[in-house]
């Protein structure tokens, strides 16, 4: 369903991203893995179309996105959360949702229709995401007061309220303990039930290995492994790529920065 091809992106002479082709499959949980400042925001930016890139291809179910700004490629099925959270926090939590959500694609966007009410369908929608992101009883909380996991949790929310076919989930673990791990693990495994495509950036190995179907690691923009966890865990490139021996066991490096 994504395919990249040749990608590349350099930033006055740091090839943050060199080279890069991978297909993600429809339905696929896909993980994107490598030590710091090996490209992965690089990648997923290139993704979602925050800058162009500096050569090589982006294409959605057959569609070339090239020179789509981010909001067409949100139009086009393709949503985010980011590496450091981004909210509105004096709106409340279920306007958060609404926001997102009034730009999805094939949704009536009339302004005052929405807002005062006859889209009886959009607020069920929003009802059921929040109950999905375990937020159903912080609806009319401000986004400011909830606490670090609620916020990520809503970030999550509200990457799905646009109703995306692809999400990219950029660390979304980061600063989260092992219980709030287990819980994003569920999550996105309810994503992959609904349908939906997940690329997963993450540092975090316990999440990357129990729910990923299938990994590439990245180093310096570069990929140098591609594979299921079991196959990752046991490359020896990989291990050294990203820990500096191979004789470390990956799994192992869970919180490795
Ligand atoms: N906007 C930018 N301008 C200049 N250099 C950048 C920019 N974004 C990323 N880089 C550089 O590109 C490389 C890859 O960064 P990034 O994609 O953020 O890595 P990762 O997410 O894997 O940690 C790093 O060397 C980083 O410093
Ligand atoms: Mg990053």
């Amino acid at each position: 369903m994504l395919e990249l091809d040749d990608l590349c992106k350099y930033f006055d002479g740091i090839r943050a991203v060199d080279g890069l082709s991978l297909k993600i499959e429809r339905g696929e949980v896909f993980g994107l893995i490598g030590p710091n400042g090996s490209g992965k925001s690089t990648t997923v930016n290139l993704i979602c179309g925050v800058f162009p890139a500096t050569r090589g291809t982006v294409t959605l179910a057959g569609r070339n996105l090239g020179g789509l700004p981010p909001h067409r490629r949100l139009n086009a099925g393709i949503s985010r959360t980011f590496q450091n959270i981004r909210l509105f926090g004096e709106l409340t939590v279920w306007q958060n949702l609404w926001i997102a959500r009034r730009d999805a694609p094939g949704e009536e966007t009339g302004f005052m229709k929405n807002w005062f009410g006859s889209s009886a369908r959009i607020r069920e929608a929003i009802d059921e995401t929040l109950e999905f992101a375990g937020l159903a009883g912080r609806a009319n909380d401000l986004a400011q007061n909830l606490a670090f996991g609620e916020q990520r949790r809503l970030e999550l929310a509200r990457a799905v309220s646009a109703r995306p076919q692809l999400i990219l989930l950029d660390e979304p673990a980061a600063g989260m303990n092992r219980e709030e791990v287990e819980d994003l693990k569920q999550r996105i495994l309810t994503l992959k039930n609904s349908g939906i495509t997940v690329l997963l950036v993450e540092h975090v190995m316990e999440l990357v290995m129990g729910v990923t179907d299938r990994i590439a690691v990245l180093n310096f923009g570069k990929r140098i492994a591609l594979g299921t966890p079991g196959e990752i865990q046991g490359n020896d490139a990989v291990r050294e790529a990203y820990l500096g021996s191979p004789d470390v066991d990956i799994a192992e490096g869970s919180h490795h920065a």
